[in-house]
C-alpha cells in the first residue's frame, strides 16, 4: 500500500512538473496546452485527449487543444451539450467505463473506452474541462485525483494569465441559412439532400466545406448563390429574408453579391483572357478594372491569349479574375483546384487567400482535400444532409505552406 502511495506521489509530482514546465516555456498558451495533453496521454496511457474552454460571448465551449487521430481544435458546443457540457455546468468529474462507450462515442464524438472528463476549476468558477479517453484499463481513484489536481493547476494558470481566444463575435453574418431543406426527385423517389442546414457565414472569412461526394455541397453552394431554390427554410442576406425573391431581386443579387468559380473553367473560347473578364465587368454594378483583376491573379502578360492557349491553372485563374472583377461580397468556389496539379493548385489558393485578405471578400470553398481546409478560418463538414461539425481555425495556415 505504502509503496503504491509513493508511486502515485511520484506520478503526481512528475505531472505537476511537466505542466509547470510547459506553461512557463511555451510561446503560445495553445501550444502549451497541446503539449500538456500529449504528455499526459503518454503518462496515463490514453490515445485521445481534448481541452475545452468557455466563451461567454456566445455561451459555447471551444476545443482549444486536442491529441488524437484528427485535429479537432476549434470545434465548439453549447454550454449544456453532451458530457463535456455536463462536466462544465456541474463542475463534477465524469468517468465513462468500457460498457458505456458506444453511447459515449455516438453522442459525444470522443473515442472511448475508458474516458475521464475533469472540470478546469478555480475557486471562482469553472473555465472548461479536459477529456481523456482510449485508455486500456479504467482510470483508478488515484489517477482521477491526480488528473483533477493537474487540471486545477492549469485552470489557475489560465485565470492568472487571463488567457482568452478570439472567435470574433462582433461580426454580423453576411449570409445565414436557417432550416434549409432541399429535396430532389430521383425517378419516382423524393430524396431529401439537405435536411435542415443552419449556418452563418461572415464577412471576410474563408469558409471551407468538406464532405463526401453526393452529400450536398454543391447543392448548398447553389442555394447560397441564388442559382437554386431551397425546398424549405430561410436564406438571409445581410439580415434580410431572401427566401422568396422576385426574378429581378435574384438577378441583382447574383450580379452584385456573388462570384462563382467552378471546377470546370467554362470560359468563352472565342474571347481572350481579358475579354472574358471585361465581358463580366460590363454587366456589373461597380466592377474593378479588368486588367487589374488579371494582374491580381498573375496573368497580366497573358491578356491577349485565348483560353485554348492557356494551361488549366491559367484558365482557372482567369475564372477567379472573372469572379473578382465584379468585386462581389461572396465568392463561391466549387472545388477550384480539383483538376489542377499541386503547384498550379497552390497558386490558385494563394490568389484566393489574397482576395480574402486584401478585399475582405467572403469565400466559401468546397473541397475534398483536408489539407486545403487548414488555410480556412472555419471548416464545416456536411454529412447525411446535416452539418456534422464546425471548426474554427485559431491559426489558419498560409496557402504557400500547404502540402498535398
Ligand atoms: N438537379 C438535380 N436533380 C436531381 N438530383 C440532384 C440534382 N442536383 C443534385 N442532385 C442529387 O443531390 C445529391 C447531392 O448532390 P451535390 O452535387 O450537391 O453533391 P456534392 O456534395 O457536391 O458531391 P461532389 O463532391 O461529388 O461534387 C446527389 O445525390 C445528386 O445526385
Ligand atoms: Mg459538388
Amino acid at each position: 500500500m505504502k509503496k503504491d502511495n509513493n508511486l502515485n506521489t511520484n506520478k503526481f509530482i512528475k505531472s505537476v512538473w511537466l505542466i509547470m514546465d510547459e506553461l512557463q516555456s511555451a510561446d503560445q498558451m495553445e501550444n502549451a496546452l497541446q503539449s500538456i495533453l500529449e504528455k499526459m496521454c503518454v503518462e496515463y496511457s490514453c490515445s485521445d485527449a481534448s481541452l475545452w474552454l468557455k466563451h461567454d460571448g456566445n455561451q459555447r465551449l471551444y476545443m482549444i487543444a486536442s491529441k488524437g487521430n484528427e485535429d479537432n481544435t476549434g470545434l465548439s458546443i453549447a454550454f449544456d451539450e453532451g458530457v463535456i457540457g455536463e462536466v462544465f455546468s456541474t463542475g463534477d468529474t465524469i468517468t465513462v467505463s468500457e460498457n458505456e462507450k458506444d453511447l459515449f462515442e455516438k453522442d459525444h464524438n470522443i473515442h472511448a473506452p475508458n474516458a475521464l472528463i475533469v472540470p478546469l476549476k478555480t475557486p471562482y468558477g469553472v473555465l472548461g474541462c479536459m477529456a481523456f479517453s482510449g485508455k486500456e484499463t479504467a482510470f483508478d481513484e488515484d489517477e482521477i485525483r491526480i488528473i483533477e489536481n493537474c487540471s486545477a493547476l492549469i485552470a489557475l494558470d489560465l485565470e492568472d494569465k487571463g488567457f482568452s481566444f478570439d472567435v470574433d463575435l462582433e461580426r454580423k453574418p453576411l449570409v445565414s441559412l436557417r432550416g434549409i431543406i432541399k429535396e430532389f426527385m430521383s425517378g419516382e423517389e423524393l430524396n431529401r439532400i439537405l435536411k435542415g442546414i443552419d449556418l452563418d457565414v461572415y464577412e471576410g472569412e474563408l469558409l471551407v466545406v468538406l464532405g463526401e461526394s453526393g452529400c450536398g455541397k454543391s447543392t448548398m453552394l447553389n442555394i447560397i448563390g441564388g442559382m437554386d431554390k431551397a425546398t424549405e427554410g430561410q436564406l438571409i442576406i445581410e439580415g434580410k429574408d431572401f427566401s422568396d425573391p422576385s426574378e429581378k431581386e435574384l438577378t441583382d443579387y447574383r450580379r452584385d453579391y456573388i462570384g462563382f468559380i467552378f471546377q470546370s473553367y467554362n470560359l468563352m473560347p472565342n474571347l481572350t483572357a481579358l475579354e472574358n473578364i471585361e465581358f463580366i465587368a460590363e454587366i456589373s454594378q461597380n466592377p474593378l478594372d479588368s486588367s487589374e483583376a488579371l494582374e491580381m491573379v498573375g496573368l497580366g502578360d497573358r491578356a491577349d491569349r485565348y483560353p485554348s492557349a492557356l494551361s488549366g491553372g491559367q484558365q482557372q485563374r482567369v475564372c477567379i479574375a472573372r469572379a473578382i472583377v465584379k468585386d462581389p461580397k461572396i465568392i463561391l468556389a466549387d472545388e477550384p483546384t480539383a483538376a489542377l496539379d499541386f503547384n498550379t493548385g497552390q497558386g490558385v489558393l494563394k490568389v484566393i487567400e489574397k482576395i480574402v485578405k486584401e478585399r475582405n471578400t467572403t469565400v466559401i470553398m468546397v473541397t475534398h482535400n483536408v489539407e486545403i481546409a487548414k488555410m480556412a478560418n472555419r471548416v464545416i463538414k456536411l454529412r447525411n444532409g446535416n452539418i456534422s461539425s464546425i471548426r474554427t481555425n485559431f491559426h489558419p495556415m498560409k496557402a504557400e505552406d500547404l502540402v498535398w
